[in-house]
């Protein structure tokens, strides 16, 4: 691909070849993949001065990350470079005070992977991270978007959101901040029966409050086989709410096994075991800001056993 003309708005969704001028750059963009940030090879020259009406000098920053809403100027190691860097940006920061740019030196974005806690440029890695699927910025859009449709489809009403326990814990904090109506929230906490027959929930906490009358909405994390929201919708269904509909963050429709009618969906997300923003591996990763995979030999390595967190 051109220089100048790459993009990967999803890494995930459309990796596309680059062709980058140094190994630090490249570098720099796989981290930012990594941690699922988008970002932009040098889309735009900003002319600095001008000759004859000739542009005689640009600055092209190396990266744009559109999240962000900023450009990023990686320095090498080279204090003679660095030096007529900073003259550069100087310049460019006078003449564009309105665009955000940020000069980073390598040691600055290695410390920067650190600060998340893990990393493959990191010192302190989590063992069993493969990578992130989806980042915090992108989960928090989404959920933006959510809470701002709730708002319009269940106006001059009153909601009550019931989360299912425990994976739904960051869910339900940031869904209810973004829907700008009077809502109720309660909650269920149910198990898979891991019995002979399999498949069957038991409920381990009801809900606190009547649901006759009330429009319901369950939030849930993940549907996966879908057994779990089916048997829950067939038991809220039974206390004759006035509506009962379903808001999951994540869609793994490739395992579904029973048919559940979802209303509300963040991400479609492929047939892998994902941990974080509340989801678990046996209690573990719930504290991840972004949704991520596991590595697959780390999971044969927990004992081969189907991961069944709850
Ligand atoms: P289902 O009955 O198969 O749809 O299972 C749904 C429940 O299984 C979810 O509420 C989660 O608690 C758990 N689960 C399914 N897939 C995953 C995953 O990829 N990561 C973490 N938990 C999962
Ligand atoms: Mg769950």
């Amino acid at each position: 691909m051109a220089k100048g003309a790459a993009r990967r708005d999803n890494p995930k969704l459309a990796p596309a070849p680059v062709s980058f001028a140094h190994s630090s750059e490249e570098d720099f963009a796989r981290l930012l993949d990594f941690y699922g940030v988008a970002w932009q090879y040098e889309p735009r020259s900003f002319p600095l001065r001008e000759e004859n009406g000739r542009v005689a000098e640009a600055f092209t920053p190396d990266f744009y990350l559109s999240d962000l809403d900023l450009y990023i100027e990686l320095t090498t190691l080279q204090q003679r470079l660095v030096t007529e860097k900073h003259r550069k940006l100087r310049r460019f920061q006078e003449r564009y005070p309105e665009i955000q740019v940020k000069l980073l030196h390598r040691s600055d974005y290695l410390s920067l992977l650190a600060k998340y806690g893990f990393g493959p440029f990191s010192e302190v890695e989590v063992a069993g991270i493969h990578e992130v699927l989806i980042s915090a910025s992108e989960l928090e859009r989404r959920i933006g978007e959510l809470g701002a449709q709730l708002s319009r489809d269940y106006k001059g009403r009153e909601p009550l959101l019931i989360g299912v326990l425990r994976g739904v814990t960051c869910l339900m904090a940031d869904l209810i901040r973004h829907v700008s109506l009077p809502v109720a929230i309660d909650y269920m906490a149910i198990s898979s029966y891991e019995g002979a027959e399999g498949g069957a929930v038991r409920i381990l906490k009801d809900l606190d409050e009547p649901i006759v009358g009330r429009d319901v909405l369950v939030v849930e994390d993940i549907v996966d086989t879908g057994m779990t929201l089916h048997a829950l919708l067939q038991e809220l269904a039974v206390r004759r709410p006035a509506s009962l509909k379903v808001c999951a963050l994540l869609d793994k429709r490739a395992r579904r096994i029973v048919d559940v009618p979802l209303d509300y969906v963040g991400f479609e997300i492929p047939d892998e075991f994902v941990v974080g923003y509340g989801l678990d591996f046996r209690q573990k990763f719930r504290n991840l800001p972004f949704i991520a995979t596991l590595k697959s030999d780390w999971l044969q390595a927990q004992g081969r056993q189907r991961a069944r967190p709850e």
